[in-house]
């Protein structure tokens, strides 16, 4: 499995987005934290902001959808930039729905789930989605513990799936990573490991080679 690191700019200097993204140029994607206030209880940015950096940044991006009605603004978010439109399971838009729209617009589905929502919930769209992404904190902050009890949903969809990309996200850090990998993920994203480090793209390799040592293939 190929090891990606994501860093998420919601740690970045909002002041200097330009520059900060310039400290990641040898990131494989770039984590991009949408968030409505409503899902939950913060706001972020949205799709001007990613048409923005969009034009002075060549890394695949990867949009966290943390809003309620991600059906009606994939569209949006694709014109924008977005390359991965990832949304959450327990958003009010109807999935498949959601997961098809995206694939008709050429860009990568993937599909969030919280710490408490079970892996069942996702396991009958697995076949159609780019990416899994497995919530290792509550979503709204950055900054949070890693919940080492989520792992186990980690190893039940890497035991269903020996190709799909598993992402994880919410306090990866150079030790937390270890274990996620080792449970099967394989796209790590990091926002204040990366951002609050002094030199972020020294953390992305230590993070990518901690993932790769830890990882069973
Ligand atoms: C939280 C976001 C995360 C966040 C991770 O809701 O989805 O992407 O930026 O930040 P760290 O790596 O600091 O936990
Ligand atoms: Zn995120």
């Amino acid at each position: 499995m190929d090891i990606k690191i994501s860093p998420s700019i919601l740690s970045s200097d909002y002041a200097n987005l330009e520059s900060e993204l310039n400290r990641i140029s040898n990131a494989d994607l770039v984590h991009i934290d949408v968030m409505d206030g409503h899902f939950v209880p913060n706001i972020t940015i949205g799709i001007p902001v990613i048409k923005a950096i969009k034009r002075v940044c060549d890394i695949p991006f990867d949009v966290h959808l943390m809003i309620s009605n991600p059906y009606d603004y994939v569209d949006a978010f694709a014109k924008a930039g977005a390359d991965i439109i990832c949304f959450h399971i327990e958003s009010e838009s109807n999935v498949e729905a959601t997961i098809d729209r995206i694939l008709f617009l050429g860009k990568k589905p993937a599909i969030a789930i919280k710490p408490d929502t079970p892996v069942d919930a996702v396991l009958p769209y697995v076949s159609k989605l780019a990416m899994v992404l497995v919530m290792t904190v509550e979503p709204g902050f950055g900054g949070q513990s890693f919940m080492e009890r989520v792992l186990p949903k980690i190893e039940a969809i890497r035991n269903i799936s020996s190709d799909i990309d598993i992402e994880v996200d919410g306090g990866v850090d150079y030790s937390t990573v270890q274990l996620a990998a080792k449970a099967g993920a394989n796209v790590f994203v990091a926002g204040s490991a990366v951002f609050g480090s002094d030199c972020p793209s020294d953390a992305i390799e230590v993070l990518k080679n901690n993932a790769r040592n830890h990882s069973e293939e």
